[in-house]
């Protein structure tokens, strides 16, 4: 089974670091197929803990090489403060390649991802203001610059010129800003570009050759299923193709090489920014999960919404993404809970919906039908096989498994590297 894809099941931070992270040591490459810096993934390792936003998690794994993929966009200046980062904690980063068709988030993308925010007013996102919509909206509007631009002054300088031209017209007379000139964009990426060029390659051939020498192959989504851009919780999502389809085409192999797709989820929901929530909570229940599951962003420190565990949301990103076995996180974090509510299903104005609703607006206004589960209050992070946790909370993640209709393979019981139990093993 060498194609394996990582995908968030909910609206992001569902544990995906951790999960790629734990098939590390069986891994010989992990691909980002899609979004770039807007990422947070935090790995602990023994005593050590790292956040990663924009490099592959699959990097901190010695035998692994980390691949940046075409449907990445690279923010230069984080990935050598990145790369700089983990060398000086240790961490061997040379093996790290980058799609030469990835494409650039420049200054210009970051000011407008700030700018359009602040203009949207009550409509805001709540991006992480990393400039990542308008470099993928560049990217689709055919005037983006790619990491192979870089390598040519001439034809950057074009480009960029060509990329700014109607941008400049926003910032001055819509947004009441400075323009921005090409010289100050075209400086900055020339800056980079000596030092990225031994790292550039055509990471699609690499991968199929991988793959055809039957070599495990990690494909790591960043955000989540409901932040897809076609799929997700729309306008409140991400640009990218978050879901298990975005791996095949972020990174440049055929679908067919996907041979395994794994779906991270939290053993109850949360949630950064604007959107649709239907479990959210608003009471102590809310700030007690959120302080028990220390639910900041590892972004932009941002607190999380956090709401009880959605089942209807973990069927549809089944369906979405063709998740084939699901890794339930955070299970630790409802110890102590003398019952847990699951949402079912959703009550929409007296109708009943067993599936997320395609409307938007019946989304906006479901609300949850909930189930009660006993609790349990014995501590589980030492659990290491699934008869060693107690019986509720065996009957809870059975339960789950049964309304979620998918199997769950592993568990985890505390963010640490061995704090897992594995019912099926991953790559098998
Ligand atoms: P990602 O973006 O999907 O990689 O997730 P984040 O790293 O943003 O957020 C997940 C957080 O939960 C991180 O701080 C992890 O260290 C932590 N974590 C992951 N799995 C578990 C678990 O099973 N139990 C606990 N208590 N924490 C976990
Ligand atoms: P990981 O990979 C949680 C959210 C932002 C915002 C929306 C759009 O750590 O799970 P963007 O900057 O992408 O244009 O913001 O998407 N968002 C995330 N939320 N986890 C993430 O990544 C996220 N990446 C983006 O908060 O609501
Ligand atoms: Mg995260």
């Amino acid at each position: 089974m060498p194609g394996i894809v990582i995908v968030g099941v909910q609206w992001g931070d569902e544990g995906k670091g951790k999960a790629t992270d734990l098939l590390g040591e069986r891994t010989e490459w992990v691909v980002k197929f899609n979004g770039g810096n807007n990422a947070g993934h935090t790995v602990v390792i023994g005593d050590e803990k790292y956040a990663l936003h924009l490099l592959p998690s699959g990097i901190l794994s010695p035998g692994v090489t980390p691949v940046i993929g075409n449907g990445v966009v690279v923010d230069l200046a984080v990935l050598f403060d990145e790369l700089e980062a983990l060398e000086a904690r240790g961490v061997d980063t040379s093996k790290l390649k980058i799609s030469s068709s990835a494409h650039v988030i420049t200054h210009a993308h970051r000011t407008l991802d700030k700018v359009q925010e602040r203009f949207l007013g009550k409509r805001q996102i709540g991006t992480t203001g990393r400039g990542i919509g308008p470099t993928y909206a560049d990217k689709i509007s055919r005037v983006g610059i790619r990491i192979q631009d870089l390598f040519d002054e001439s034809i950057l300088r074009q480009k960029v010129e060509g990329a700014l031209e109607q941008k400049n017209h926003l910032l001055l007379k819509v947004f009441n800003r400075r323009d921005i000139t090409v010289d100050e964009i075209v400086d900055d990426l020339l800056s980079y570009a000596e030092r990225v060029r031994p790292m550039v390659c055509d990471t699609g051939l690499e991968l199929n050759d991988a793959l055809d020498r039957g070599e495990v192959v990690v494909f790591e989504g960043g955000q989540a299923t409901m932040l897809d851009i076609d799929h997700g919780t729309y306008p409140f999502v991400t640009s990218s193709t978050a879901t298990a389809a975005g791996a095949a085409s972020g990174s440049g192999v055929g679908p067919n090489r996907l041979d395994r797709i794994v779906g991270i989820v939290k053993a109850y929901t949360t949630r950064v920014g604007a959107g649709p929530f239907p479990t959210e909570l608003f009471d102590e229940d809310g700030e007690w999960l959120a302080a028990q599951g220390h639910e900041f962003g590892t972004t932009t420190g941002r607190a999380r919404r956090v709401g009880w565990y959605d089942a209807p949301i973990t069927r549809y990103a089944t369906r979405i993404n063709g998740i084939t076995d699901l890794v339930l996180t955070k299970l630790d974090v409802l110890t102590g809970l003398d019952e847990i509510p699951v949402c079912v299903a959703y009550d929409v104005n007296g109708d009943r919906f067993d599936e997320v609703p395609v409307n938007q607006s019946d989304f906006h206004h479901a609300k949850p039908i909930l189930e009660n589960f006993p609790g349990w209050s014995e501590d589980i992070t030492g659990a290491r096989t699934f008869d060693e946790l107690p019986q509720n909370a065996q009957d809870y993640v059975l339960a789950l498994e049964k309304i979620s209709g998918t199997r769950i393979s592993v568990i985890g019981v505390g963010p640490g590297r061995d704090e897992v139990i594995v019912r099926h093993d991953l790559i098998d």
